[in-house]
């Protein structure tokens, strides 16, 4: 079994980044703590990061192509904006977990609308890094 786990644009810049609210732990601290419980549960993880929309959708793509058992996409700012992640979680048939460290819902009105979420089959936020680990086991459990 195979899960991907996507992220999208400044999460690269996850430990330095406005760490009040994401946090101190950068991504690849996020990246090594799944390895290990995936590694535990004898899957297989993909960990992606990129700040090009047309990247994430293409991934989402791959994640079918692949026979993925589920993605967990975190795609940050475009969560609010992206028709195109919308679009391509509903044209693939693998499960989409939406996870983010902030609860978008406690923040600017900006962040209330989510067009990943409105096609996702579940979302987990505002937990920090704890978030993506409480995806994993809902990814694990499908
Ligand atoms: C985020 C929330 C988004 O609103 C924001 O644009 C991000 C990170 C989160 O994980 O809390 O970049 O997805």
């Amino acid at each position: 079994r195979k899960i991907f786990v996507l992220n999208g644009p400044n999460l690269n810049l996850l430990g330095t980044r406005e760490p009040e609210i994401y946090g101190y732990d950068t991504l690849d601290d996020i990246a090594e703590r799944m390895e290990d419980a995936a590694n535990r549960a004898h899957v297989a993880l993909e960990f992606l990061q990129s700040n090009h929309e047309g990247h994430l959708v293409d991934w989402l793509h791959e994640a079918q192509a692949q026979g993925a058992h589920a993605v967990i996409l975190n795609a940050a700012a475009l969560t609010h904006t992206s028709v195109a992640l919308h679009d391509a979680i509903k044209a693939i048939t693998v499960p989409v977990i939406e996870v983010h460290l902030s609860n978008p819902h406690k923040r600017e009105p900006f962040r209330h609308k989510s067009y990943v979420g409105m096609a996702a089959k579940g979302t987990i936020a505002g937990f920090g890094a704890l978030s993506y680990s409480l995806a994993l086991e809902a990814a694990l459990e499908l």
